[in-house]
């Protein structure tokens, strides 16, 4: 059964360029509700943790550069259906692939550098949640 939160984070260039704003607001634009939040800087062994999934990867080395290079926002969003919806909103990893209207058709850079991340499903969801918020960090 699909469960109705997600988590995202907005990464390291997009913040820096100053786009945490537009693009929240278009999370809130699509309907979703924050139920945590926080702009954090992610060690290198952090970010090899969180995309360790991916670490057999040839692109695995540079992710990991790139996701501990500045800070991101971590987020935790609430919406019906909100995992497969949000994956729909920030469109495909390479933004010369995004549909128009998407997060990453706006504002990603390349494949590598693609402005936020979404989680894949609902396990995941919970997963990468509880990597980057206690309970306590999320409102009820
Ligand atoms: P994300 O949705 O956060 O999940 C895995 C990340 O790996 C992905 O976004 C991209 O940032 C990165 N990624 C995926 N494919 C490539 C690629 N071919 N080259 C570089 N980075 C990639």
């Amino acid at each position: 059964m699909a469960t109705n939160r997600t988590f995202t984070m907005i990464k390291p260039e997009a913040v820096a360029k100053g786009y945490t704003g537009k693009i929240i607001d278009m999370i809130i634009g699509a309907g979703y509700q924050i139920k945590a939040m926080k702009l954090k800087s992610l060690s290198k062994t952090e970010a090899g943790e969180f995309y360790a999934v991916h670490a057999e990867r040839p692109f695995y080395g540079e992710l990991v550069d790139y996701m501990s290079g500045g800070p991101i926002v971590a987020m935790i969003l609430e919406k019906d259906n909100a995992v497969e919806d949000f994956r729909t909103l920030i469109g495909a990893t390479d933004p010369a692939e995004a549909a128009e209207g998407t997060i990453r058709k706006a504002y990603a850079t390349s494949k590598g550098e693609n402005a936020v991340h979404g989680s894949d499903s609902d396990e995941n969801a919970a997963i990468e949640s509880a990597f980057h918020f206690s309970a306590e960090e999320i409102v009820g």
